[in-house]
């Protein structure tokens, strides 16, 4: 998959795609990663990007102008033929798990990333998709850009060592994951279950899907009103003191 990352401050991604996980996959091909510097795709002399707000006010605008060069050299001038384009925004739909596994499936995604007070008006006719990574506001488009490509990378088959994990990590399942150990198998006087030592494959699945549903109900009981249950785990959590909500989502 090819992401295309547009931006003011291409040096923030320097390191960030540059090891562990994301330089591997970048390494065997799985993805490839551009970044655009939007000051390349001016032509005057100081490669001003923004620009003051009309009607006043604080702050700064980006200019429509390099934003459209840019799209247009990179992407093309045909929309039809274009990748999807995200904006990251603090007024898009917020990032979760379903929408990291949807992007995955694109052979191409772009991701453009605002600054200052966001950009102008006018450049929302080029995106596709408006993507905030919460709801809070931060100085720019970057790291929402980092975190989109990182969690839609983790679902490109070959990105994550363990195939299977993307898809029983926390989120995935709907659920929050079961707690992990490794060794030693104590440690200051923290003993891992002894369940896990067991060998027994089907008793294990089961602890590790009633641990998950307790740290759900815990954490996040919100969750289990969009889970698909078992009578297994209904009969769980009503043990742990759960209520079933009359509205569920499934
Ligand atoms: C300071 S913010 C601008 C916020 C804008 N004035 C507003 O109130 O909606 C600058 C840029 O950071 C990015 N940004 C900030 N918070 C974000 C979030 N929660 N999710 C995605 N992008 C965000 C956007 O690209 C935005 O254009």
């Amino acid at each position: 998959m090819r992401f295309d990352v547009f931006t003011l401050f291409p040096g923030m991604f320097v390191g960030v795609f540059d090891d562990s996980i994301l330089q591997r996959a970048r390494d065997a091909g799985l993805i490839e990663i551009h970044t655009h510097n939007l000051r390349d795709f001016t032509y005057d002399k100081h490669h001003v990007c923004d620009d003051t707000p009309y009607g006043g006010g604080g702050g700064m605008v980006m200019k429509p102008e390099p934003i459209f060069e840019a799209i247009e050299k990179v992407l093309g001038d045909d929309p039809a033929q274009r990748p999807p384009l995200v904006l990251t925004t603090p007024q898009g739909r917020v990032f979760d798990t379903d929408m990291a596994r949807e992007f995955a499936q694109q052979p191409r995604l772009a991701i453009l990333c605002g600054h200052y007070e966001g950009i102008d008006e006018r450049v929302r006719t080029l995106v596709t998709a408006e993507v905030s990574i919460g709801d809070y506001v931060l100085t720019g488009g970057e790291i929402p850009a980092m975190v989109l490509v990182d969690a839609i990378a983790r679902f490109i088959p070959g990105v994550v060592g363990d195939p299977g994990a993307p898809h029983q990590d926390s989120h995935a399942t709907g659920l929050l994951e079961h707690p992990h150990y490794t060794r030693p198998l104590e440690f200051r006087a923290m003993r891992v279950p002894d369940i896990l030592l067991s060998g027994h494959h089907a008793n294990i699945e089961r602890w590790r899907r009633n641990e998950s549903l307790r740290r759900t109900l815990k954490r996040r009981p919100d969750l289990l009103r969009q889970v698909a249950l078992s009578e297994a785990d209904k009969n769980f959590l009503r043990e742990l003191g759960w209520v079933e909500s009359p509205i569920s989502n499934v």
